[in-house]
């Protein structure tokens, strides 16, 4: 039974969500072998990396061998043996850091037998990997990892699960010889950490607070009416009425939104005023309740987007129910500031182990491109600081600054300025001569990637959608400007002309009504030499998109074409940064 040792591990886990609360003594320290905290805290900042690398590779893989922005990306895919490898190759650094936690238990043959269960460049157990990981970061709350930054790759975990794991393995899948890709091992249960269930039972278990108390009830009363709403938007078939059903969603979350303060009668302000509720269980130290309502919110937004995709022909859900830009502007703000104390905790974590640990353990997380990107950018800041530098010198402001410092100085003066000048003097040599080092290769190439990453934002886009490929679609509406050059842009030329543009897009699986993918919604302004790309942060997608009839953003009608005008709203968080061309779909992620 060489597993047995990680059960144990495993086990205090599930116990611990109940308990940190109620023995709060700082004492209360993870089942983690000591040798192995910065190891679990460097999982932590992997499990982002290789979501984003996953994506990117992902969209990448979609794209087929056609639409990708041949200025970033040199990689053809299409042969199944080489997209494996470059897969493979994209969870490369993330499978060293989950070995070497394996190594670090201690015990050798159970070190290799962990190992076995996720293997470096074995396709079908890498979300498996994944989620076993979570669980094990989840261990190391709160002495070694923030329930914010927990919270933050839970999000990101979800999305990736849900929407760009299984287009990544279809993808795969569906190239000559993929069969053998779908079968997903299944893990042994002591990987899992899921399962809280939010029914009012569970606080029988508990001594708590009035704080703690409000909180899990208030986590029954979400889990009970996201229950009943699934059941309510399965229910609806071809001929319901969909006054009805709206009706019945309000009528649902009236008690809830008393709790909570929600508008019962907005989806979307549902949606956001659902984040505090997480901040909350947040404050209380829950994680493995967190992990369940992240778990249910998502899936709930995705439901609603599938039956927006499912009913594209009836504006009215969306107009009388899944209203956004109509929420209140507290349930907005609760939310963005929920996601962006995630972002910052990550951030944090990441400029703490660049600190820490050597190097070359973190450099292993990054793409080689990015590194070397990264290492140019350096040098030519650098070059740009020592030229100005030189400049400046010999400008003689050196000694006027100097003067200056010295002055403030009391006593010795004379001495203390003599000595900081010639300190003074080394330094700016030191510049002029510097040789950029590694450590600040890779804190800049770390940096530039968590900047992508974990903002959130809301869309609501409307326009022309226009297929590229299966996997490759924009939509495209007219903010400002002349039909004409939007007429050109549909048509798939350059326009002509200044325009402004309302538009979104997406690689991944793309129907008229159904976007699922790496995507971006916002507005775009192409000008006159013709410049039609974007170069933004992109999120993981998945949204329904329902015919407009009459909008002053497609001015051609309510179609043109084999093109119809339609809207895709909703939220998402920021996975990765990359461009699109809007002309012919053209699209690379750095
Ligand atoms: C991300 O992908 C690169 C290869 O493109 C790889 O070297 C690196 O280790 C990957 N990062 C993680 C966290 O696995
Ligand atoms: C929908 O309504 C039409 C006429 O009202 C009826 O003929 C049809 O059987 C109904 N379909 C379903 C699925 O109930
Ligand atoms: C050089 O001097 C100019 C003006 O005196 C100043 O604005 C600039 O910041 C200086 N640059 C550096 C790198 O010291
Ligand atoms: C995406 O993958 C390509 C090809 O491997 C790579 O050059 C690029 O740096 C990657 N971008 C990100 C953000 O990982």
């Amino acid at each position: 039974m060489p597993m047995k040792h990680l059960l144990l591990l495993f086990v205090p886990i599930l116990v611990r969500g109940y308990k940190t609360h109620v023995a709060e003594q700082p004492d209360d320290i993870p089942d983690i072998p000591s040798q192995l905290h910065d190891t679990v805290q460097e999982l932590a900042l992997a499990f982002s990396l290789v979501l984003q690398n996953l994506t990117n590779a992902s969209g990448i893989i979609r794209s087929g061998d056609q639409h990708l922005d041949r200025s970033q990306i040199t990689y053809h895919p299409g042969n199944l043996q080489v997209d494996e490898e470059f897969v493979a190759d994209k969870a490369a650094g993330f499978y060293e850091v989950l070995h070497d936690f394996f190594h670090g238990l201690g015990d050798v043959e159970e070190a290799h037998s962990m190992a076995a269960l996720c293997p470096h460049a074995f396709i079908p157990n890498i979300m498996a990997c994944i989620k076993a990981s979570s669980c094990i970061i989840q261990m190391g709350i709160p002495n070694l990892i923030d329930m914010e930054i927990y919270a933050g790759m839970l999000e990101q975990m979800i999305r990736f699960e849900e929407i760009m794991w299984p287009l990544l393995r279809d993808a795969l899948m569906t190239e000559p010889g993929g069969g053998t890709v779908a079968d997903d091992l299944v893990f042994p249960e002591m990987f899992a950490c899921d399962g809280t269930v939010h029914t009012a039972g569970n606080t029988v278990l508990l001594s708590v607070d009035s704080e703690h108390a409000e909180t899990l009830a208030v986590a029954a009363a979400l889990h009970e009416a996201t229950v009943a709403s699934h059941q309510i938007l399965d229910s609806h078939v071809l001929n319901s009425s969909m006054d009805d059903t709206i009706d019945k969603l309000q009528r649902t979350w009236h008690g809830p939104c008393q709790k909570i303060g929600c508008d019962h009668t907005n989806y979307w302000d549902i949606f956001f005023r659902h984040h505090e509720h997480s901040l909350a269980l947040i404050n209380v130290g829950h994680p493995a309740l967190l992990r369940s309502d992240i778990h249910m919110r998502f899936m709930l937004q995705h439901r609603v987007q599938r039956f927006i995709g499912d009913n594209h022909r009836d504006y009215s859900f969306v107009e009388k129910y899944a209203r956004m830009d109509q929420e209140q502007a507290y349930s907005w703000d609760v939310a963005v500031a929920y996601h962006s104390r995630n972002k910052e905790a990550l951030q944090s974590l990441a400029s703490m182990l660049l600190s820490s640990v050597p190097e070359s353990r973190l450099e292993r997380l990054v793409d080689r491109h990015k590194l070397a990107w990264a290492e140019e950018e350096l040098l030519r800041e650098t070059s740009v600081t020592s030229t100005a530098v030189a400049h400046n010198i010999s400008a003689n402001q050196m000694s006027a600054l100097e003067v200056d410092e010295g002055e403030g100085e009391a006593g010795d003066a004379q001495w203390g300025r003599r000595r900081r000048r010639r300190r003074r003097r080394r330094f700016f040599k030191a510049i002029v001569k510097a040789v950029v080092k590694v450590v600040q290769v890779v804190a800049k190439a770390i940096g530039s990637l968590l900047a992508c990453m974990g903002d959130f934002g809301k869309f609501a886009a409307t326009g022309y959608t226009r297929a590229f490929t299966p996997s490759t679609a924009g939509s495209i509406g007219l903010s400002a400007g002349n039909t004409n050059f939007l007429k050109d842009i549909l048509g798939g030329s350059t326009p002509s002309g200044w325009i402004s543009l309302d538009m979104g897009f997406s690689v991944g699986s793309t129907s008229e009504i159904w976007w699922a993918g790496a995507g971006f919604s916002g507005s775009l302004v192409c000008d006159t030499t013709g410049a039609c790309s974007i170069y933004v942060a992109v999120a993981i997608l998945a949204t329904g998109n329902a015919k407009m009839p009459v909008s002053a953003l497609c001015p051609l009608g309510a179609s043109i074409g084999a093109m119809d005008c339609s809207h895709c709203a909703g939220a998402s968080m920021t996975i990765l940064c990359c461009s699109f061309d809007l002309t012919n779909g053209n699209n690379g992620c750095r």
